[in-house]
């Protein structure tokens, strides 16, 4: 006998949620630590660790830590680290390009540093100026009108692209938005002959509020609790998915490897329509605002920390994204 009242119901979907057997044998999306990428932060130091205030369990390494930061990583099957560098203000210039494109700065001596020690990783470095520029922004700035000015821009970041490559750097990821930089890095390192350099392109980064602790982390936002700094004149429009798919095509066209959508969280539609317009891997990058606002609700006691994390980045993953650059990576790797 069933229930006294019983529906003579054809169809009973809840028959394949009664237990968890069932439940994990039938879902459809999962979350792989080797399709994550773990951002580190880094110091230009022997030794140090700062934790970054508004992004609770990161901290800024240096060489000695981050050594073995990427050693554990890799050990936990994290084999992809993005590195982010802090430096020291009196080597940031207006163009950005000294601290740049420095054979001897601190994302080819890293660089250098990892694959010398054997560690099997696949390192990526960012390629803008706002962590090398006095004012923040990605690019070179015409003081008279205000303007940040592409050509000039593309030129230090190209090579920005072989330096880092020839120190070792395994994915160079332009993040800066300028117009033909990926066709112009491409072509740079194919001339230096670093034809295996992959390309991970920022194609479609809309100018987002969500970025706002990742510029306390690297310190590239020069006004303390001030006006955040608008880059908006190169960073795509939230309300814009169309030019976005500009960017994605002319990326693609110029040599893009993998295509990169960011923030992710609150674009996941512009991550599936990706995802249905190219056959490139599609990377989304889960920002330093949307690891925040994580912590921040869990700390007042408002969410559960590790369901609402692990549930952000099912829904990145459900989107499409084929790569997820994550703050949550090591964890979700040790879990
Ligand atoms: C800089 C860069 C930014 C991020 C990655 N590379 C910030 C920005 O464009 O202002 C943001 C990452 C994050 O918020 O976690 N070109």
């Amino acid at each position: 006998m069933g229930q006294p009242f019983s529906l003579s119901l054809q169809r009973r979907p809840r028959r394949l949620r009664q237990n968890e057997i069932l439940r994990d044998m039938i879902r459809e999306f999962r979350v792989l630590p080797e399709k994550l990428i773990q951002p580190v932060f880094v110091l230009d130091q022997e030794s140090a660790r700062e934790p970054v205030g508004s992004m609770p369990g990161i901290e800024r390494l240096g060489r000695k830590e981050f050594l073995e930061e990427v050693r554990v990583l890799s050990d936990l099957g994290i084999r992809s680290v993005a590195l982010f560098p802090k430096i020291e203000q009196a080597l940031k210039t207006d163009s950005g390009r000294a601290a740049a494109v420095d054979p001897n700065g601190i994302v080819p001596r890293l660089a250098r540093l990892v694959k010398d020690a054997g560690i099997p990783v696949n390192l990526i470095a960012d390629i803008a100026l706002d962590p090398y520029t006095t004012h923040g922004h990605d690019g070179v700035v015409d003081f008279s009108t205000g303007e940040v000015i592409n050509d000039p821009t593309v030129e230090i970041l190209s090579e920005m692209a072989v330096v880092y490559a020839e120190a070792g750097v395994d994915w160079v990821a332009p993040s800066d938005m300028m117009d033909g930089r990926v066709g112009a890095i491409r072509k740079a390192l194919d001339a230096a002959r670093y034809e295996n350099t992959v390309i991970m392109a920022y194609s479609a980064k809309f100018a987002s509020a969500f970025y706002g602790p990742f510029r306390d982390a690297v310190g590239s936002s020069p006004v303390k609790g001030g006006a955040y700094l608008d880059k908006s004149t190169y960073q795509l429009s939230p309300g814009s998915v169309r030019e976005a798919m500009v960017e994605v095509a002319l990326d693609i066209e110029e040599g893009a490897d993998i295509i990169m959508v960011k923030p992710a969280g609150a674009y996941l539609d512009v991550i599936q329509r990706v995802k249905d317009q190219c056959d490139l891997p599609v990377a989304a990058y889960q920002v330093s605002g949307e690891y925040a606002m994580i912590h921040a609700a869990a700390q007042n006691g408002w969410i559960d920390y590790a369901a609402a994390r692990d549930e952000s980045l099912l829904a990145i993953v459900r989107s499409g994204a084929d790569i997820v650059l994550t703050y949550f990576a090591k964890e979700i790797a040790q879990q």
